[in-house]
């Protein structure tokens, strides 16, 4: 009987293994066409999305656009941009006309290369591209870009450009730093004098020049940094922050894990608490200063803008520390390259005419011979 039933188990065993077998087979046909429906449904989807976007291009291509030189997919034109941009595009332009269209990854850029185009866009298509483009380093370093430079065309950018227009560049208070401008240069001409080398490098003497001019009327003083020269080092860090390719993922966002592989956030976040601590560290002196004497005077950019702070306008605009901040940080970047790269440029035109460079000499020296009277 023991070995009737253990046959019996062994039958029954059996046959539900090959029932079973069954129901698998069954259950794995199932899966099977399951699985070709979704493979169906993957091919079909790809190619609906193949085709809109095929059609979306040609429907771009017959828009009126600018010529293009042509771009490869994913990087667009940026392998025909070279380490010098303005030499690039000056190149591409002499092939493809005063408006060229070239996409940086996936971000299209107008590039204009003629005054008359140029006057196009500046004057009369002006509100159209007035907006500089904000990333992420932008917002961050200009403190969510509260600044003249990167905020979006509104009223809160027109309170605050007209606050640099009429307080801080106004003709009277830039002749009211004449004496500032009149120092730095005195002391840049003894620099020249006392060097004992016969090679001057100019380009470094005009930056000083103009960063001292600039810190001077902005700050009222020269400030001088804890650690050696790093508040100058901090500017050059941001210029370098926000120059055009510091970002690989702005153009190409499907690179963002470079950005983050160069440590690019973390240096953002730094550079910008050291930027923030140090204009902190301005205002919080001015405020200590105004405090505690009534009658100060200095009338620099920080003070002049701590005053409007105090004022009541009609419009409802006020100016807080941050975009006090933010309008001093732009008067950096608007004020000490423009000007140096100007002085560099005109001794480099006068070097290259020496008969202008002649009759300037003469002026000059005519001008301070009539001064001290000896003509
Ligand atoms: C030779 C020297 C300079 C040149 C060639 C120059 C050029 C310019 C230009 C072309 C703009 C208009 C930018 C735009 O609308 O997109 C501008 C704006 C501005 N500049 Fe100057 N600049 C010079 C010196 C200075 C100095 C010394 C300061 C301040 C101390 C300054 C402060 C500003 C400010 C605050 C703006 C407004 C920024 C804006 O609207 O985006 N600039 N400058």
């Amino acid at each position: 009987m023991v070995g009737k039933k253990n046959i019996n188990a062994d039958y029954e065993g059996k046959r539900n293994t090959i029932v079973s077998s069954g129901q698998e087979r069954v259950t794995a046909m199932k899966m099977l066409e399951q699985y070709s429906l979704n493979l169906y449904f993957v091919a079909l989807f790809s190619v609906t999305i193949f085709l809109y976007k095929w059609l979306t291009t040609r429907k771009t291509a017959f828009k009126n656009l600018p010529p293009s030189p042509p771009k490869l997919p994913i990087i667009g034109n940026l392998h025909q941009i070279g380490p010098d941009l303005h030499i690039s595009l000056r190149s591409l332009a002499q092939n493809y006309g005063p408006l060229m269209l070239l996409n940086f990854g996936s971000v299209p850029v107008l590039v204009v290369s003629s005054a008359d185009a140029a006057r196009e866009i500046i004057k009369t298509h002006d509100l159209v591209f007035s907006d500089r483009p904000i990333t992420q380093i932008t917002n961050r370093i200009f403190y969510r870009s509260r600044d003249v430079a990167f905020s979006r065309y509104s009223e809160y950018w027109r309170q605050v450009k007209s606050t640099c227009v009429t307080q801080l560049l106004s003709r009277k208070r830039v002749h009211s730093f004449h004496n500032v401008r009149e120092e730095e240069i005195a002391l840049l001409i003894q620099n020249i004098t006392c060097s004992q080398s016969k090679i001057v490098n100019l380009s470094n003497l005009f930056s000083e020049l103009t960063s001292n001019v600039v810190c001077r009327a902005a700050l009222g003083k020269k400030y001088a940094s804890d650690k050696g020269n790093s508040y100058s080092y901090l500017l050059w860090e941001v210029t370098d922050l926000l120059s055009y390719f510091s970002s690989i993922g702005n153009y190409i966002p499907s690179l963002f894990w470079v950005d983050w592989l160069k440590g690019l956030k973390w240096k953002v976040e730094r550079v910008a608490n050291e930027v923030d601590a140090f204009l902190e560290r301005v205002v919080e002196d001015h405020q200590s200063s105004i405090a505690s004497d009534n009658s100060y005077t200095n009338k620099d950019f920080v003070s002049i803008l701590l005053e409007i702070q105090t004022q009541k306008t009609d419009t409802g605009f006020s100016m807080d520390k941050d975009c006090i901040k933010a309008v001093i940080l732009d008067i950096f970047f608007a004020g000490i390259e423009t000007s140096s790269t100007n002085l560099e440029w005109t001794i480099a035109a006068l070097i290259k005419n020496p008969d202008i460079m002649f009759k300037l000499k003469n002026e000059v020296h005519c001008y301070f011979l009539e001064k001290q009277g000896r003509m």
